[in-house]
């Protein structure tokens, strides 16, 4: 389970800290990284999740785990009047302030620093949630689903969008060999964090992905949950609802 698996492997510190700190150190390159390791795929799934939750004519939308806000932005399209993106590390939410500012969207959308697995909202406050590859960073993943659930109002619809490992030849082995050894080369001449693009492939590697992932919505109460590989299986968008 991804619980184990953490940035720095010689830190005693928890999961949490040690996320958060490498969160905070990538931040300045996130957003160009995100583009290379991803060949840019990674904006088409987030408009994808735009669509289904645009599609459901929400009024408040909570986008955890929302990093440098690509996703919170995004979410100004779907006409909600209320939309929250809450990270954990101070770093990446600065990025996205600036962003925000840039777009003069700071009227559309608060930007809260917080811990998706506490949430620091009332039972049933928003009508959508979403998630982009923010789960599997969770120190324990139960946990943050169901604060999520608590704050998910009945009937809205929670999205995440999150790594997953192709299962199908060729895909799965040219996977392997992307994330195991060209992602780590990549990381390490990018970034300046040596540990953080080997974490990046360890977590998504032992992340539980389709259906795993689909029974552990279940399990916490959701309903109607479905998953819908991308690109040959290199992500999952899976819709729920409460
Ligand atoms: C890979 S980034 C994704 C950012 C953004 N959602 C995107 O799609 O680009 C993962 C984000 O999860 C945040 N994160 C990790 N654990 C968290 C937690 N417990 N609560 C809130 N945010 C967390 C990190 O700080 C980081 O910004």
């Amino acid at each position: 389970m991804s619980k184990n698996v953490t940035p720095y492997k010689e830190s005693n510190r928890g999961k949490k800290e040690q996320v958060t700190e490498m969160f905070d150190t990538i931040s300045e390159n996130y957003d160009g990284l995100n583009r290379v390791i991803s060949f840019g795929i990674d904006v088409k799934w987030r408009k994808k999740v735009v669509k289904l939750v645009g599609d459901t004519n929400p009024k408040s939308v909570l986008d955890i785990a929302t990093g440098t806000a690509d996703l919170a932005i995004n979410l100004v399209k779907t006409g909600a009047e209320r939309i929250v993106g809450l990270d954990i590390s101070p770093g990446m939410l600065e990025v996205g302030k600036q962003k925000i500012k840039k777009k003069e969207l700071h009227d559309k959308i608060e930007m809260v620093l917080g811990d998706g697995e506490k949430l620091p909202f009332e039972d049933n406050s928003f009508d959508a949630i979403t998630v982009a590859f923010g789960v599997r960073n969770f120190e324990n993943l139960e946990q943050g689903l169901q604060e999520i659930y608590r704050v998910l109002k009945p009937k809205g619809i929670f999205v995440v969008l999150e790594t997953a490992v192709p299962t199908k030849t060729p895909y799965k082995q040219f996977y392997r060999l992307y994330s195991g050894r060209i992602l780590p080369v990549i990381g390490k001449l990018f970034s300046k964090d040596n540990a953080a693009y080997g974490y990046l492939s360890e977590s998504a590697a032992a992340f539980p992905f389709g259906e795993n992932f689909n029974n552990i919505l279940r399990k916490i109460g959701f309903i109607d949950v479905k998953d819908k590989p991308q690109t040959f299986g290199v992500a999952s968008i899976y819709t729920a609802t409460k």
